[in-house]
């Protein structure tokens, strides 16, 4: 049993952590019905195990990014089977500058994690620009109608930045198919490319 706190419990290797894979797993099903034959990017993707669900679902090729190496030891154990799997170490804010030009996947996952960044506009954009298709969105519980306001504040920024969700994913060729209420108040959101 690897030793301290995650964010999803995986049952044998990691049990202590803040929410469980079927509470983050609500929400997702329609996308993990269509993953069969696609590419998935899962960005801050914890322990590996929402990606590893489309991979079991079928998904050809799931890159999952996430900054905790401890997350990632976990990922790597939980997901040896799926052999499509494949996870990189780092933070967004030095992942995004660093791929101008992205890989292009199928279905992206930006569940949870645009409020961690500085930006989280830049954020989001990144996704759309990596996203061929449909791109899942959850929002923290506290986002207020439409706005996602990062966590933090940049260093020297007189203001933490923030991002109204609708017009950037408008703004970025995106359509709303549908909302679907996820655990703890935090509804997930289908966005498809027009
Ligand atoms: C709130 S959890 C969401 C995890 C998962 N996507 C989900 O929906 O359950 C955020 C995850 O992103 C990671 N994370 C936080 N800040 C990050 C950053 N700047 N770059 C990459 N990953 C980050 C955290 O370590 C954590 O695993």
């Amino acid at each position: 049993m690897i030793g301290g706190k995650g964010w999803i419990a995986v049952p044998g290797i990691r049990e202590n952590a803040d929410r469980t894979l079927e509470e983050q797993l609500l929400g997702l099903e329609f996308a993990i019905a269509e993953a069969a034959g696609k590419t998935v990017l899962d960005l801050g993707c914890a322990e590996g195990v929402i990606g590893r669900e489309f991979a079991r679902a079928g998904a050809t090729r799931v890159l999952g990014v996430e900054s905790l190496p401890g997350h990632l030891e976990v990922a790597r154990l939980a997901c040896a089977a799926e052999t499509q799997m494949e996870f990189a170490q780092a933070y967004l804010q030095d992942w995004i500058p660093a791929h101008p030009d992205p890989e292009v996947f199928d279905l992206v996952l930006a569940l949870g994690i645009i409020h961690k960044v500085y930006d989280p506009g830049e954020a989001l954009r990144f996704a759309c620009r990596s996203c061929r298709d449909l791109l899942l969105f959850r929002a923290p519980a506290h986002a207020w109608e439409g706005w996602v306001q990062a966590k933090h504040r940049a260093p020297g920024a007189p203001a933490r930045l923030r991002v109204h969700v609708p017009t950037a994913m408008e703004e970025e060729g995106f359509a709303l198919e549908r909302k679907i209420a996820g655990a703890r108040g935090e509804a997930v959101e289908y966005w498809r490319r027009r």
